[in-house]
């Protein structure tokens, strides 16, 4: 492998001697490829990295070019189409107005972003058009071979797979020649084509700008920017079936197992850290009350003092309908869950709103909508390519359906306990999801007609309190229905005697399919040392049961505020929560976490950037 910065000769992988240049249509028969061989390739795929900065303008020797190109050429194809071809620009003129596109493009995404997000995006590069002496268009044809062509009749996009092939040999050959890749997608394909003047049939696959670097980071550009991490790999590899996640060998664990067994204690030590700087900044001790208490705790699940900023953040709305609505529990028709399901998507509900002043992203997690979600924009290809219902889902929402909404727990259990398992596991990927894309505070929230019928029954059955103490009145139902609610609780509780002992079972017979993605996503946030601030009374009823799975978990919540459902409050004081805010909130959606966000930033900030005694020249108080 070559050295950061030197213009080298290729990689010579002997004893297979490969014609650099010409590519010939014999084939040679590989020979043994020798420890030192395996080595310098896995070098090679770990030392890959998606250059944007720091290009040299030194020219690219076209021998060296080439031999980068019969690489991509080598690569596999779907009956052996080779459908790419390789478009090389040069020309400053042409670049420069490639660049405007991009330009565009970039502003185009940064406009779509939280605030906080958009800042951190302003300084990040996302290309090197011009910078980097070579930029390679890989484009794909579909037609190439005519109609017969093996494998690409089921699937006509396997031409496009192909060419990225192509793009991934072409990258993996420029590193081990010293040359730096990066691949910009900020490009209309349209647009990109016709500034190009491509034949119509083609499809572009990638614009790559390529040259010689500075260096080459350690590790990719958006993880040491703090963009994003990277997923570790037993997260992604199942063995035999979807879920049975593990590494070739290892007794596969069940995601809640693992994360169960990830979770540890907040650290005294850096509560410890944290309580000694509050009492060295330039204010009088303890004057920032509560405060104080918060950024203790934001240290203590880090690890760390002072503790990194919760920011940003991210709402997940976990939305699902519930059974029970047939017993007459709310006014509210079952559809309105849907509905507003699609508010949250137009971002035009309340917690779209409050999340945009805020500067924090919603998603939304369809863990069991009874009915069907509207679709997003047509992603399809072309001809044929039908991405199936799924893959075709509106920009913001994670189709994660376990079921159509639980059954009637005054009649039989709210779902099965594999359900229950299913639903605390899309949880716990959503949180993990959304703190490797960058987010390092979640929130929670929650969308389901009657589910506050279902976390009373929850809440009543881990703090063993009688229904009739923390069923509340939701929507704000008259005292009929609420007399007719606490009974409903009363019934389903006596027909199932769930055990809080055994959280997954008092989440199956009595919770919502919300309820138990919830308890799943502040696992995988205690998991992961990030802190998740809760919402109303639904949040509390899954945070006694990610408590009941582990007790370490509540170091990680934070209260957002004290709705006015009953249940609510019994929870914050059966789990020692003090609420941020106190505002006679009750919505859900995420409403409440959502406002409290600042208040828990502005605890982190403080702690990092007030200014100590010391620092700042201040006298303390006499003693
Ligand atoms: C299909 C594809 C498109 C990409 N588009 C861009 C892009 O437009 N701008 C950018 O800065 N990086 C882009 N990247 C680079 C990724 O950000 C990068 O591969 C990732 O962060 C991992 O870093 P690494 O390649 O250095 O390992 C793209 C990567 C791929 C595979």
């Amino acid at each position: 492998m070559t050295q950061a910065g030197a213009h080298p000769g290729p990689v010579v992988i002997s004893p297979v001697v490969i014609s650099p240049v010409v590519i010939s249509p014999v084939v040679i028969s590989p020979v043994e490829i020798g420890p030192a061989e395996i080595d310098a390739f896995y070098q090679v795929a770990g030392a890959r990295r998606d250059i944007r900065n720091g290009f040299l303008p030194d020219p690219v020797d076209d021998d060296a070019l080439t031999r980068v190109l019969a690489a991509a050429h080598q690569a596999p194809s779907v009956g052996l189409s080779q459908p790419w071809d390789f478009l090389i620009l040069r020309d400053e003129g042409v670049r420069q107005r490639l660049q405007r596109l991009a330009q565009q493009q970039r502003e185009a995404f940064a406009a779509t972003l939280p605030w906080p997000r958009a800042q951190a995006f302003r300084a990040l590069k996302v290309e090197a058009i011009l910078e980097s002496p070579v930029n390679i268009v890989v484009t794909s044809d579909p037609t190439r071979g005519g109609r017969h062509v093996l494998g690409r009749h089921a699937q006509p996009q396997m031409a496009e797979y192909s060419a990225v092939c192509a793009v991934q040999n072409l990258w993996l050959a420029a590193r081990a020649e010293g040359l730096g890749v990066g691949w910009v997608s900020f490009f209309d394909e349209h647009e990109l084509a016709a500034a190009l003047g491509l034949p119509g049939h083609l499809r572009v696959v990638a614009y790559l700008c390529l040259g010689h670097v500075a260096e080459f980071p350690p590790a990719p550009e958006l993880v040491m920017s703090g963009w994003a991490r990277q997923r570790p790999l037993a997260w992604a590899v199942h063995e035999g079936s979807w879920g049975q996640r593990g590494l070739p060998g290892a007794e596969p664990a069940s995601l809640l197992a693992d994360t169960l067994a990830a979770i540890i204690p907040p650290d005294a030590a850096a509560a410890e850290a944290a309580r000694q700087r509050q009492g060295q900044l330039t204010k009088p001790p303890g004057s920032l009350g509560y405060l104080e208490d918060l950024s203790v705790r934001l240290a203590a699940m880090a690890g760390e003092c002072p503790p990194p900023l919760p920011e940003p953040a991210a709402v997940a709305v976990f939305a699902g309908d519930h059974g029970v609505h047939a017993q007459g529990v709310t006014p509210w028709p079952q559809e309105v869950t849907a509905q507003m399901v699609a508010n949250f998507l137009a971002s035009t509900a309340v917690v779209n709103v409050i999340a945009a002043q805020v500067g924090a992203e919603v998603c939304v997690v369809d863990v069991g909508v009874a009915a069907d979600l509207p679709a997003g924009p047509d992603r399809n290809t072309g001809p044929g390519q039908d991405t199936g219902p799924d893959r075709n889902t509106a920009p913001g929402l994670l189709p994660r359906k376990v079921r159509r909404g639980t059954a009637d727990m005054t009649v039989e259990p709210a779902m099965s306990r594999a359900e229950a398992l299913q639903a605390v596991e899309v949880g716990i990927e959503t949180a993990r999801d959304l703190v490797t894309a960058g987010s390092r505070c979640l929130v929670t929230g929650d969308m389901g007609i009657a589910n506050t019928t279902a976390s009373a029954a929850l809440i009543a059955a881990f703090t063993g309190t009688d229904p009739v103490e923390v069923t509340g009145r939701g929507t704000g139902v008259d005292d009929q229905t609420w007399s007719h609610k606490v009974d409903v609780v009363r019934r389903a509780l006596d027909r199932h005697r769930p055990d809080p002992a055994d959280p997954l079972g008092v989440l199956a017979a009595v919770g919502g399919l919300e309820h138990a993605a919830l308890a799943g996503y502040l696992l995988g946030a205690a998991a992961l040392r990030v802190p998740v601030i809760l919402d109303g009374v639904i949040a509390c009823a899954a945070a006694l049961a990610a408590v009941a799975l582990s007790p370490d978990a509540a170091g990680y919540l934070v209260a957002g505020h004290r709705s006015t459902e009953p249940g609510a409050s019994r929870t914050l004081t059966s789990l020692g929560l003090r609420p941020v805010l106190d505002l006679d909130l009750r919505l859900g959606e995420g409403s409440g976490a959502v406002l409290a966000l600042p208040v828990v930033q502005a605890a982190a900030r403080v702690l990092r950037d007030v200014a100590t005694f010391d620092s700042a020249g201040v006298s303390g108080k006499k003693e």
